[in-house]
């Protein structure tokens, strides 16, 4: 087992290893006077890991009441929030008590703004069931649902009393949902660490799980720590991301997150090449790995639509749009950019 030590407004653990669901219920004990603890779980992952869970927080003295949604992000919107806020006032629970998040990123964003928000705030856990969620969405305190108008636009940033992420949840993954999440790890590799991104050029999908996700969360930890609140280092993680959201957007959401970002990395990287930003040998290592993990680097959508796109996206600040671009693997750059001239960088990524 690994042991993440995240300093923040409040400071907390990540704990990472091979069958910690069945700890469960003695890691809250240590941390949360609660006498009730709701766990929140979507209707793929209850199934798989809610009596584990529910029994491990038994065990440990707890009573236990759960509220399943519908998985999936069409899930992660007000009308859910307040169901879940309902149900928390209808049984009781109060501010000592704690929500347990149990399963992916909308699991994990929804239950942490219920948690902020709920009686002013009370405690939460982490415990992500996907790769995306391990390394990125269950560190940071970064909490949402999405409006109408687009994704995670009403939030918080609130950080979990702990995060809990049992490696043993990944092997029930689809496959595609764990590549998915591939997109997330290979982006800290470009980011941040050569050693990592040669790690997983070597070993592929089949990289060394525990090791990799303790690094990437280490990699955030550092981030948040910096930028807890993202005005600066922390936009680094959003490489991709802009273009990614055009993507996503122009899709209707059937291209995924993930594979969505690796199309924006890929854009990008080929972009800064043509502007000399980059080598064409590191433009080639990015677009070499992303596709060795059977990632898209390619899309059907042309510059303009992705560019309408990418303007609705809450990370542009007035005329300009804050892109992140490789300089070499491990080293990035934060690249703002006129939105005037957005369209023809997408152009030469394409
Ligand atoms: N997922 C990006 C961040 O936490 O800042």
């Amino acid at each position: 087992m690994k042991t993440i030590e995240v300093t923040a407004s409040r400071s907390y653990q990540v704990l990472i290893g091979s069958g910690l669901l069945s700890a469960l219920g003695r890691e809250v004990k240590k941390l949360c006077k609660a006498s009730k603890v709701a766990i929140v779980s979507d209707s793929i992952v209850f199934p798989l890991y809610g009596e584990r869970a529910a029994s491990s927080l038994r065990e440990a003295g707890f009573e236990v009441i759960d509220f399943v949604f519908p998985a999936g992000e069409e899930s992660k919107n007000g009308r859910v929030y307040l169901e879940l806020l309902n149900f928390l006032a209808e049984n009781h629970i109060t501010r000592s008590d704690c929500l347990i998040a149990l399963g992916g990123g909308v699991v994990g964003d929804l239950t942490g703004f219920a948690a902020a928000t709920f009686l002013r705030g009370i405690d939460f856990i982490q415990v992500p069931t996907t790769l995306l969620a391990a390394v990125d969405s269950s560190v940071g305190g970064k909490t949402a649902i999405d409006l109408p108008a687009g994704k995670n636009l009403c939030g918080a940033f609130y950080q979990p009393k702990l995060v809990l992420c049992d490696t043993d949840a990944l092997n029930t993954l689809p496959e595609d949902i764990f590549r998915d999440g591939c997109a997330e790890v290979i982006k800290y590799g470009i980011l941040y660490d050569p050693a990592l991104f040669a790690h997983l050029t070597q070993f592929g999908l089949a990289f060394h799980r525990e090791d990799v996700i303790a690094r990437c969360v280490e990699l955030k930890r550092d981030v948040v720590m910096e930028d807890e609140f993202d005005t600066g280092a922390r936009m680094k993680l959003n490489l991709g991301h802009t273009i990614g959201h055009g993507v996503e957007a122009q899709s209707h959401f059937s291209i995924s997150h993930g594979k969505a970002v690796a199309i924006g990395m890929a854009i990008v990287a080929r972009a800064a090449q043509r502007q000399k930003l980059c080598t064409a040998e590191t433009k080639e290592q990015i677009v070499a790995l992303i596709q060795q993990f059977g990632l898209p680097t390619e899309t059907e959508y042309d510059a303009e639509s992705l560019y309408k796109s990418a303007l609705s996206d809450k990370k542009r600040a007035g005329g300009t749009v804050n892109l992140i671009v490789p300089i070499a693997i491990g080293n990035c750059i934060l690249y703002p950019i006129e939105v005037t001239k957005l369209q023809s960088f997408i152009q030469e990524g394409l």
